[in-house]
Parts: C-alpha cells; sequence; structure tokens
C-alpha cells in the first residue's frame, strides 16, 4: 500500500480520513478525488492542503475516463470510496443521484479499478442498509433491508463490491459505520444543523416524537475503525463500525443544549421524515477483535464537536447561503408553519 485514492474525501468523513492519514502515514501518498457536490467543501481539507503527501483531483466515481486517468496518473494501488450523495431527506425528494453516485458510480470504480489491477479497494457503508431493528443489534451477517432509497443506493453499491469480490477475487472490504458527528459535518444532519440553528436561537425541528434511536460515533472513531479495516481485513470481509452508544434523537437534543446553554424550548415537534427508520442498532465485536478501540465517549465527543461549531464559524456561515437556504425552505417550511412556527 502506497498511493491511495479516497474519493469523496472533501466531505465530512472522507476529509477526516484524509487529514489523519497524512499526518499518521508520511510514507503514503493520498490523493484526495471529489466531483465537488454541494457536500464537498475544499475548506475541510486546509489542514492538509500544504503536506508533500497530499493531491487533490477533482472527478466524478461515475465517469470512468477521469477515473481511469486518476488511477494511472497517480499508479494508485489502493482506493478508499467515501464518495456519497449521504442525506436520506435529500434521497426522499429525488433519488437520481443517490442512483448515480451510491450504486453506479460504486461499479465504475469496481470496474476500472480491476482493469487496473488495484491491490485493495474499501467500500465505505453504512448501518442504514441493515434497515430499521425493532430490537436486538445487527451483526455483519444480518440480512439487508434497507427502507429509504439513500440505504437502499448504498446497498446496491455494497452488492457489487461483494460481486467483485466473489466474481473477479478483487480484494475487497467493506466497513458499516453508524450515525458519525464531529467537526466538519455538513450542517444538514441532525447535530450540525441543531447546533448551528441554536447559537442562532432558531427553532429546531425534531421529527415525530423524537423517539427515533441512533448509534451514535465521533468522526475520528470511526475513521480509525476504517484504518484498522483497511490494514488489517480479511479480503471479502465486512465490518461494522458501531459506536455502540444508543440514544433517541430528543435526548441527543437536550445533551447539545445542555452544551450550549441554550432551553429546550427551542426544538419544535414537527411531521415526520416519510417511512423513518424508528431504530438503527450493530455490534462491533469483529472489528475490535482486530484491535479497534474507540478513543471518544458520548461526553467528550459531544462537548468538542459543540466547541467546534462555536469557534469555527467561518466555516459554516458560508455554507448557510444560497442552495442551503434552497434546500432548508423545501424541507423544512411547511413543517415548522405545520408546528406553529416558522
Ligand atoms: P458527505 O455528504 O459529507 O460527503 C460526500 C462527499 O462525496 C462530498 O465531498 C461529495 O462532493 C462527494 N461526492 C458525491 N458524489 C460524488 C461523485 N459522484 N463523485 C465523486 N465525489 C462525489 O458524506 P459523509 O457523511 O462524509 O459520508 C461519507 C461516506 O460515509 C458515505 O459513503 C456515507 O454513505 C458513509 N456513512 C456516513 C455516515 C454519517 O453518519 N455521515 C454514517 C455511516 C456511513
Ligand atoms: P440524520 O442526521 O439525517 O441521519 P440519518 O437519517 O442518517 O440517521 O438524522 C438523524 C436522526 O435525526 C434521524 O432519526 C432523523 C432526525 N432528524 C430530525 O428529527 N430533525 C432534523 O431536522 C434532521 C436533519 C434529522
Amino acid at each position: 500500500m502506497k498511493n491511495i485514492l479516497v474519493t469523496g474525501g472533501a466531505g465530512f468523513i472522507g476529509s477526516a480520513f484524509a487529514r489523519m492519514m497524512v499526518t499518521r502515514y508520511p510514507e503514503y501518498n493520498i490523493i484526495v478525488y471529489d466531483k465537488l457536490t454541494y457536500a464537498g467543501n475544499l475548506d475541510n481539507l486546509l489542514p492538509i492542503s500544504d503536506e508533500p503527501n497530499y493531491k487533490f483531483e477533482q472527478g466524478d466515481i461515475a465517469h470512468r475516463e477521469t477515473v481511469r486517468r486518476v488511477l494511472s496518473d497517480h499508479a494508485i494501488d489502493t482506493v478508499v470510496n467515501f464518495a456519497a450523495e449521504s442525506h436520506v431527506d435529500r434521497s426522499i425528494m429525488g433519488a437520481d443521484a443517490f442512483m448515480h453516485t451510491n450504486s453506479i458510480g460504486v461499479y465504475i470504480l469496481l470496474d476500472e479499478g480491476r482493469s487496473h489491477g488495484l491491490e485493495r479497494f474499501l467500500q465505505v457503508s453504512t448501518d442504514e442498509v441493515y434497515g430499521s431493528l425493532a430490537v436486538g443489534e445487527a451483526v455483519e451477517s444480518s440480512p439487508l433491508a434497507p427502507r429509504n432509497p439513500y440505504s437502499a443506493a448504498k446497498a446496491g453499491g455494497e452488492l457489487m463490491v461483494r460481486a467483485y469480490h466473489e466474481t473477479h477475487g478483487m480484494n475487497t472490504v467493506i466497513t458499516r459505520g453508524s450515525n458519525t458527528f464531529g467537526p466538519y459535518q455538513y450542517p444538514e444532519k441532525l447535530l450540525p444543523f441543531f447546533i448551528t440553528e441554536a447559537i442562532e436561537d432558531k427553532a429546531l425541528p425534531l421529527y415525530g416524537d423524537g423517539m427515533q434511536v441512533r448509534d451514535w460515533l465521533h468522526v475520528e472513531d470511526h475513521v480509525s475503525g476504517i484504518d484498522v479495516a483497511l490494514h488489517k481485513g480479511a479480503p471479502g470481509e465486512i465490518y461494522n463500525v458501531a459506536g455502540e452508544d444508543l440514544r433517541h434523537n430528543i435526548h441527543v437534543a437536550h445533551d447539545m443544549l445542555a452544551r450550549l446553554g441554550k432551553p429546550t424550548t427551542l426544538l419544535k415537534h414537527v411531521p415526520d421524515r416519510e417511512g423513518h427508520d424508528l431504530r438503527y442498532a450493530m455490534n462491533c465485536d469483529k472489528l475490535r477483535a482486530l484491535g479497534w478501540k474507540q478513543a471518544h465517549t458520548w461526553e467528550t465527543a459531544l462537548e468538542a464537536t459543540v466547541a467546534w461549531y462555536r469557534n469555527n464559524e467561518w466555516w459554516w456561515r458560508k455554507i448557510k447561503t444560497g442552495e442551503y437556504l434552497e434546500y432548508y425552505k423545501r424541507q423544512y417550511a411547511a413543517r415548522l408553519a405545520a408546528a406553529g412556527d416558522s
């Protein structure tokens, strides 16, 4: 392993992975390949922009010729694929981009990677492919039962990874991460959205009764888990990366507001997300057996995250304009009005 292509590396988790790899492994070259969609942001890579073992290439993972050129120009031996459309609410509004990137894009990367002779291909996936679990926790052999267009398209990508391993003998690994939070997360996802809105004393739209359950994981723990799976995972295997820390959305919001010193009256119960998955839960003994340990607890991770958004308004204020405001209006105006707030 020497020249690693980090696709989707200008997004939230991919950029955390790129920042970690560039400093942790000076002997590797880290090439970030990203389309720079609304969620891709070169500011996320500023901390490493002058490092000699980091480079950036703009492109779409579904664009065969560009993928081929980049694999060849940088003599890539390893691909770690983070590139995705990642927001469930947007996939409910329309799923074209989700199919394009999360399914077709993964296929193109695999196919070009195979022709190029890649040594290793790691696909970053999600606990959402297991669907909503009423009780218990998913292990890697649990059935795939995605329930929304985002997770269905991610499951499609995963199945093609499996096919390229079984059929063509590609050396692949899949990781399935749980709900991740931390610095540089686009402020459409629950925590960065609520933190940045609460800083401005705006109403926080909590879907339904807020009793949905998610398993929370700090981004640094997520990317260290991917690093372990990349270096130690067996070919063709899948590894869950979970916080194993289940919390109701309403309690997540309360904890966050307490740290920010803001009142819970900011929370507004709004009409629920369509097809809302009630509960995600995973077991990650398999990854722990390879030596992975979390460095954060919920308390330390939340504290650090709230502090980061407080101290880095330069980062999120310039995002919350233009396309972001259009999306906000489409997603929340009617819901907040229905809740008696706008
Ligand atoms: P993100 O939306 O912040 O970033 C996605 C990145 O992919 C962006 O930089 C975007 O520009 C890029 N991208 C999108 N389409 C592309 C294309 N066709 N070609 C090249 N680049 C493209 O997402 P994230 O939260 O950082 O998620 C990264 C990965 O982790 C995704 O695969 C997601 O499914 C998975 N995941 C996310 C979470 C979470 O809680 N955020 C949890 C588990 C797994
Ligand atoms: P999100 O961050 O979108 O992640 P995911 O849908 O992948 O789990 O949402 C996390 C939870 O928070 C989910 O149950 C939906 C809920 N949620 C709200 O209640 N209000 C919001 O405005 C958002 C964005 C999410």
